[in-house]
């Protein structure tokens, strides 16, 4: 990680962790839910993740405005949703994965049902937090809500899942120019949604012009691709003790991924190709655009 991208870092993600910590997963008086679903919940959501989602949102934010801890509720609200898509992702019926963010899985500390209704409940408390902590005129707080809900819903992040789940095994009948297709879908599904509307957020909350908004779309969906492309070589070739979770899943349940199809020579390529393409957007940008592209470089030389 470059010098400049740890200063971003650490300038941001302890008050994103802050934020995240301080919630309180409560009924509306006040009293916490019942044990141990709120402390499931926070199980995994003060576990050690990146904060990959909220810092996009923030540094989108303040490409049109100052003030940024206004933009905390937003940032946590993509991060519970993206906790709860790993906490659904690990369980038996999907990954069936032992160890998440160096811990165990939700699963494997609460049981089946508590992870599953934890994940749910942090879907849920996403959307309050949008309704009811972002201070932001109301057009402004629907349009976050249904960016929210269209990238993480079937459009996007579920229905991405349901498609990885579909292809899983081995491909019978079809080519490999509609694998390609197919597997850009998924993955612009599955991951691309969350990381380009973590970033509209961003622009939105900031009320960011039209030619600025479509501008760090096309950034989100070259970046929101490669970040997964570069999750399958990790998968494949990265360290588990550094990545805090299972490595060799994709292989072990033949899974569509760009390394599967392509192989890791050809995968490594076109994870620099959407780089490029990914610069490129924010290129006009100038100074400005220093702190996503410190981000973007993060993303395609990240090893965690
Ligand atoms: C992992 O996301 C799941 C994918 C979408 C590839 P991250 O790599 O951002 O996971 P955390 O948030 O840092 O744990
Ligand atoms: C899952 O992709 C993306 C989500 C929507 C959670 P993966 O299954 O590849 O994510 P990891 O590798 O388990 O983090
Ligand atoms: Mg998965
Ligand atoms: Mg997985
Ligand atoms: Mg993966």
């Amino acid at each position: 990680m470059n010098r400049y991208l740890k200063e971003c870092f650490d300038k941001f993600r302890p008050q994103v962790d802050a934020y995240l910590k301080q919630l309180v997963f409560a009924d509306s008086a006040g009293r916490r839910f019942a044990d141990p679903l709120d402390k499931a919940m926070h199980y995994s959501v003060d576990a050690a993740g990146k904060r990959l989602r909220p810092l996009l949102t923030i540094m989108a934010y303040r490409l049109s405005a100052g003030d940024w801890q206004r933009v905390l509720p937003v940032a946590a609200a993509y991060e519970l949703v993206h906790t709860y898509s790993l906490i659904h992702d690990d369980l038996p019926a999907m990954d069936d994965d032992d160890l998440r963010r160096g811990e165990p899985t939700s699963h494997k500390m609460f049981g089946e049902a508590m992870a599953i209704l934890a994940g749910d409940a942090l879907l849920t408390e996403a959307f309050r937090l949008l309704a009811e902590e972002v201070e932001a005129p109301p057009e402004v707080q629907v349009k976050l809500v249904a960016t929210l809900s269209r990238v993480a819903g079937c459009d996007g992040m579920v229905g991405g899942q349901a498609i990885d789940i579909l292809s899983q095994g081995p491909a019978v009948d079809r080519d490999k120019e509609s694998l390609n297709e197919l597997l850009k879908t998924l993955h612009r599904r599955k991951t691309g949604a969350m990381i380009t509307g973590a970033l509209l957020a961003g622009v939105d909350l900031a009320e960011g012009d039209p030619d600025l908004r479509l501008r760090i779309e096309k950034f989100g969906q070259f970046i929101g691709l490669a970040f997964q492309v570069a999750d399958d070589i990790l998968d494949e070739v990265g360290d588990q003790d550094i990545l805090g979770k299972d490595i060799g899943s994709d292989r072990e349940l033949d899974k569509l991924t760009f390394v599967s199809l392509f192989g890791l020579d050809e995968a490594r390529r076109q994870l620099y190709n959407l780089h490029r393409d990914a610069l490129l957007q924010i290129e006009p940008l100038g100074e400005k655009g220093a702190e996503l592209k410190a981000l973007a470089d993060y993303i395609v030389e990240r090893n965690c």
